[in-house]
């Protein structure tokens, strides 16, 4: 077993130097990966199609480096200097300027594509495209592009900003520079990056989804309640969020896109999804991010609705 001070990561040598980020996706991990990269001081293009989403990132970055001010982690210099290297975009044309590009898009994969297909003419021949895809193949999306060796994936984990783990996937053609440069990128935002192999779902996500899928079966058959499920788990497994709670934050249609990638990907039933999780996502009930999942977030505090 290895421990943690083997998972540091040196810098390594690289002769690709990222300067400027480019983001697709302001959502919840977009405009994470946007502020750690704009404190690890790169300057970053933030791009959406929509200016709302946009303006809710900018306010919420704005809002998270408030805190650590008040917190005296950081300076107001520092919280200056971070949002002035945060630029925001409806276009890709900014992108031109960009050594590294990250899709953070929904987790869907015609979408992601979509997107690569639009972005694509807009980037530099020598531009890094990564994607923060948290289960999809890493090997097909890049083959959809026209820079295989300068593809892979870069994995955030939510919250972005606390979370130390980047997960790093090669594609079956990802270059040695690309991955090394990536790793660099990674080593600068403070972060603790561990590789997986381009499987299904990943390491993360391989382990912890289908956790939170059989909570959802245990809330199915009556095993428990949501209180009582997510209490187990908390005080039982040291857990700092119940499996239900974290399925709400994480996003209960990422959940089930995520379950149906390792069913598709490995054809083993153990990775079906619950139909109740499945019934959450056709509801609309897709947890915090729409006021309502396994907890009814409407109220001051969020109330377990089974
Ligand atoms: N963004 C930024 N900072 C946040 C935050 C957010 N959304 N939520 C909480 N924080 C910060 C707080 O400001 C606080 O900071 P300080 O310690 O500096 O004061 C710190 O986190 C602790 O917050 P709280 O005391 O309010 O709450 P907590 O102790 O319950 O911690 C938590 C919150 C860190 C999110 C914790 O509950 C936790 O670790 N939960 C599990 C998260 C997890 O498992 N993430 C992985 C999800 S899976 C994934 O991301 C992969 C995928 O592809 C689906």
């Amino acid at each position: 077993m290895r421990d943690n001070e083997d998972l540091e990561i040196n810098e390594t040598k690289s002769s690709v130097e990222i300067r400027k980020i480019g983001i697709v996706g302001a959502g919840q991990m977009g405009s994470g990966i946007a502020q750690v990269c704009a404190q690890g001081e790169y300057a970053v293009c933030l791009a959406d199609i929509s200016q709302e989403v946009l303006d809710k990132a900018i306010s919420g970055i704005r809002g998270r480096l408030d805190r650590l001010l008040e917190k005296e982690r950081l300076t107001t210099e520092q919280v200056e200097a971070a949002m002035s290297n945060i630029a925001t975009s409806t276009e890709y044309e900014a992108f031109g300027e960009c050594d590294l590009v990250i899709e953070a898009a929904t987790e869907n994969e015609s979408v992601k594509i979509a997107i690569f297909e639009k972005l694509i003419p807009f980037l530099r021949d020598d531009a890094i495209l990564a994607t923060n895809t948290s289960s999809i193949s890493i090997t097909r999306l890049a083959a959809t592009t026209d820079r295989p060796e300068r593809f892979m994936g870069i994995h955030f984990m939510n919250p972005v900003p606390i979370m130390k783990l980047v997960e790093l996937i090669r594609g079956i053609a990802t270059g040695d520079e690309t991955f090394s440069a990536i790793e660099n990128v990674v080593a600068q935002l403070g972060k603790i990056s561990i590789t997986s192999e381009d499987f299904p779902a990943f390491i993360v996500n391989r382990i912890l989804v289908p956790m939170m899928n059989e909570a959802i079966f245990a809330l199915h058959e009556g095993v428990g309640g949501v209180a009582d499920i997510d209490a187990a788990m908390k005080l039982g497994a040291n857990q700092p969020m119940g499996p239900l709670e974290l399925a709400d934050f994480v996003g209960l249609d990422t959940c089930l896109a995520i379950m149906n990638v390792l069913y598709d990907g490995f054809g083993d039933s153990k990775y079906r999804a619950c139909p109740l999780l499945v019934k959450y996502v056709e509801a609309g009930w897709l947890g915090r991010k729409s006021g309502r999942g396994f907890y009814d977030y409407s109220g001051e505090k969020p109330v377990p609705t089974r």
